[in-house]
């Protein structure tokens, strides 16, 4: 017989099938037993009829319990009332396996004990459409810049030099040298820049961030294009499009799972271009006015973050930070070199962060200047030191958070449930 997965099943009207799947709950009234079936790709209702309740088949049926893996042989039948229009007539069961004792039931679970359990949540429909949508947008951003003609670079994980501040590195030894997990591919991606005009990295970054929000991992993935000879506003423009990308797609391909998460999309269909623009400048008193007391030269935190997506309904493009919380690569503005050519992309509706970059500096004074005054060591940055020698020309770019955007996508407030297994401060099993 032929094995069809769930959500195929509709091609397979009035034929006999077969389904290979988990019992994600079942029930029974009088003469008909009903198996919600999962298999990974969907869940389908298969109903079983018998006049006699001691039948070979209800006698199987009886024995099942939840998460026991089961063959379900049987025909489709369309059926408008059932979940997702189609339901199975059960011919035959085949158990595989009776699972005795799932720790996760119905009833409500601590974060920590499903946390525990994360190899066995990840089964439940909220975290299964999450990671839907996870994987909808990571093929809609490789989608994207495919095609618009970027390169995709894969940089190195194993790293001898910080990008991103020394304070968040992880350490590790590389036979009898030092090494660090990458915290981002940018400065190899500007290598590759120029090498290639534009490209992309994506992959996984680590931050050992002390920190514990709900906006933090420990391991994330993060995308990365570079672009040589764009400027900052050629990048602003590169992120609006892309982030209208992902949104439109998941919105189409994957609005199953967020019904199933209750999303309200209102919020989300509203958004269009183009993204309010601000400058830190401008921020700051829009920021006092609701009640902040951040000054001038602060990084913004969450509350203020918050308070933007309170101004604004769409993801808003902040602009020209203080030079000195910012990056050693930044490019400062031309006008003045207090504030940087940098941008930051929040989130509607309060989730914060989605996007960082900008432009980086292309005078090789100045970055060696910005590499002693950060206390890098100056050895591991002079092949990147070489890029702004040999033909430097201003470039751009910017690193977009997965887990971040398919947090703000989703409507889930917390980061951890929107990665398989979350790399957290105080977890790392399972
Ligand atoms: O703003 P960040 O630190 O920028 C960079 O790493 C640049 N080198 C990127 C570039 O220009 N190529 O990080 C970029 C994005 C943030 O906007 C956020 O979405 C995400 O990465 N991010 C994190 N996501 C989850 N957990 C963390 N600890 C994160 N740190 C940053
Ligand atoms: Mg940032």
């Amino acid at each position: 017989m032929n094995w069809v997965y769930i959500e195929d099943i509709g091609d397979f009207n009035g034929q006999d099938v077969e389904v290979r799947g988990w019992v994600h709950n079942k029930r029974s009234s009088g003469k008909v037993r009903f198996l919600v079936l999962r298999d990974g790709t969907g869940l389908l209702q298969a109903t079983a009829f018998s006049a006699d309740k001691d039948s070979p088949l209800f006698t199987k049926f009886d024995e099942l319990t939840h998460e026991s893996s089961v063959v379900v042989r049987g025909r489709v039948r369309e059926d408008k009332r059932a979940p997702g229009g189609f339901e199975l007539s059960i011919e035959s069961i085949e158990t595989i396996q009776i699972a005795r004792d799932y720790p996760i039931t119905p009833k409500e679970h601590s974060t920590p004990f499903l946390m525990e359990h994360r190899h066995l949540w990840l089964r439940s429909s909220k975290q299964h459409a999450v990671l839907r949508v996870r994987a909808e947008v990571v093929k809609s951003v490789r989608d994207f810049f495919d095609g618009r003609g970027f390169r995709l670079m894969d940089t190195p994980i194993l790293t001898p030099s910080a990008c991103e501040g020394t304070t968040t590195l992880f350490e590790t030894e590389y036979f009898d040298q030092k090494a660090y997990l990458t915290q981002s591919g940018q400065l190899y991606n500007e290598a590759t820049a120029m090498a290639f005009g534009k490209v992309y990295c994506f992959g996984p970054t680590f931050r050992a961030e002390r920190s514990k929000t709900r906006r933090h991992l420990i391991e994330f993935w993060m995308v990365e294009p570079e672009v040589a000879f764009a400027e900052l506003s050629d990048v602003i423009g590169l992120g609006e499009d892309l982030v209208l990308f992902v949104l439109e797609r998941v919105l189409s391909k994957r609005k199953l799972e967020l019904e199933t998460l209750e999303r309200d999309l209102r919020p989300l269909e509203r958004i269009a271009k183009p993204f309010p623009r601000l400058t830190y400048d401008q921020a700051l008193p829009m920021l006092r006015e609701k009640g902040s007391k951040i000054e001038w030269g602060s990084d913004f935190g969450a509350p203020e973050e918050t308070l933007i997506s309170e101004i604004y309904p769409t993801p808003v493009c902040v602009t020209r930070f203080p030079t000195a919380i910012k990056a050693f690569y930044m490019q400062p503005a031309p006008d003045n070199p207090d504030v940087v050519l940098g941008v930051d992309f929040l989130a509607s509706e309060g989730y914060g962060e989605i996007i960082g970059g900008g432009q980086r500096i292309h005078d090789p004074d100045l970055l060696e200047r910005r590499i002693r005054e950060h206390g890098l060591p100056r050895e591991a940055y002079e092949w990147y030191l070489d890029l702004r020698k040999y033909g430097s020309v201003p470039h751009s770019g910017f690193g977009m958070g997965i887990e971040r955007v398919v947090s703000w996508i989703c409507g889930i407030k917390h980061i951890r449930e929107t990665i398989p297994f979350p790399r957290l401060l105080y977890r790392i099993y399972p």
